[in-house]
């Protein structure tokens, strides 16, 4: 189910006044982390890092070298390929780190070699899994605690939500009192290698007649990639316990119809929006999630947009506003494309192809006139 993958793929003042709470329980508020990044280099990893360099704190990174080499750097490098196994993490071993956060594995077996053989090298282990790992998205208000994938599949069926599970029970083995797990939902904002988000910006700034999903009262849920990378130094910094989910962009549900609408006033778009209902979508074969990107339907999903962000807001948290989340995504885009996207293609993924999306406007506008 692309819902699931999809979240596989897969930024002053701000900080310290979104998270004043995390701050005071602190307990050296001028301690400097040594800080090891198990990845660091393509999308989350920099987010972190910048959020880590923010509050001045030594960052290392540990990779092959291959993604993004010259990326940082300034910042000590220390080359390792975990797909060689536990002799991988030979180099890390004659140093201590306050804090190892392990960013992007989605197989389970790289993690469970690196926490064994890093265990006794680090104070505290954040590790970034997701909220793929949650088992029934018919629910509303995932916690952390609800019930999660079944683990005691054959290890042919298991996949991303499995791999990450288990990978998470491997860092609770190794760590059991100082860890910290974070499960962001759809990340989106600055570097986002997905288009999804990005979909919804450039037909803003391009398209006159946009074909928008449902009736605009589905919920939506993402977090900008820079919240993520503040809540893992915030973890870091706080020895958070435990496991966080970590949606957004809001504390209140934020539908369709308001998403679209903040959108649209931000990047100031004459656009006219299309609602199109459930059964007229059905019926042209428009495709949630896939053909009209981020959108996950209260009929098919009921929970899957509705994840419980309470215990992040409750520690303090406050998200990066829409408005700049939507600005970092396009900015990125425009910043690093090397071609326009064709949306609806195979080389996207996602999207309606723009004469495909037009047809279905003037279907639904007929279907809406011969019905009254
Ligand atoms: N996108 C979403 O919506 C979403 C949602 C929920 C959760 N997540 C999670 O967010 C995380 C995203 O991670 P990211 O890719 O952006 O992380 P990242 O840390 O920014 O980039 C991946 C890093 O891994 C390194 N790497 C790759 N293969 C390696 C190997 N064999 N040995 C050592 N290092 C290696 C890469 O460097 P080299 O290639 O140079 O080695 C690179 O630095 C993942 O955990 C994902 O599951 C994503």
């Amino acid at each position: 189910m692309r819902r699931r993958n999809f979240i596989q793929s897969l930024a002053g003042l701000g900080l310290l006044a979104h998270c004043q709470m995390f701050s005071s329980c602190r307990e050296d508020t001028g301690h400097q982390l040594d800080i090891l990044i198990l990845g660091g280099t393509y999308f989350v990893g920099p987010a972190i890092i910048k959020a880590a360099l923010k509050n001045n704190h030594q960052v290392t990174l540990f990779n092959r070298g291959v993604t993004n080499p010259g990326l940082f750097p300034d910042l000590p490098h220390i080359e390792g390929d975990r797909s060689l196994g536990p002799d991988a993490y030979r180099n890390l071993q004659n140093k201590n780190w306050d804090v190892i956060i392990d960013v992007w594995p989605e197989e389970s077996m790289l993690v469970k070699e690196a926490t064994e053989a890093l265990h006794d090298h680090t104070k505290h282990y954040v590790f970034i899994s997701s909220i793929a790992v949650y088992n029934n998205f018919q629910e509303v208000g995932l916690h952390e605690n609800s019930p999660v994938v079944d683990l005691n599949l054959s290890r042919e069926e298991w996949s991303y939500p499995e791999e990450k599970l288990q990978a998470e029970e491997y860092v609770r083995t190794q760590f059991p009192d100082n860890h910290s797990i974070l499960r962001p939902g759809p990340i989106t904002g600055w570097r986002d290698p997905a288009v999804d988000l990005l979909y919804w910006c450039l037909k803003l700034n391009g398209d006159d007649a946009i074909l928008a999903p449902g009736s605009g009262m589905d919920p939506i849920q993402f977090i900008d990639v820079n919240d993520v990378g503040k809540i893992a130094v915030l973890a870091a910094e706080n020895h958070l316990p435990g496991i966080f989910n970590c949606t957004g962009p809001k504390t209140d549900p934020l539908l369709w119809k308001d998403f679209l609408a903040i959108a649209k006033q931000h990047f100031n778009s004459p656009a006219e929006l299309h609602w199109a209902s459930e059964d007229f979508l059905r019926a042209n074969e428009v495709f949630s999630f896939t053909d009209l990107p981020l959108w996950a339907p209260l009929s098919e999903d009921r929970g899957f947009m509705q994840i419980s962000n309470k215990k992040l807001i409750e520690s303090g948290f406050e998200f990066t506003p829409v408005q700049q989340t939507l600005a970092d995504c396009l900015s990125w885009y425009e910043q690093n494309k090397e071609k326009e996207l064709n949306f609806g293609t195979k080389e996207t993924g996602v999207g309606l192809e723009r004469s495909r999306e037009l047809r279905l406007i003037e279907d639904l506008l007929q279907s809406q006139s011969d019905s009254g």
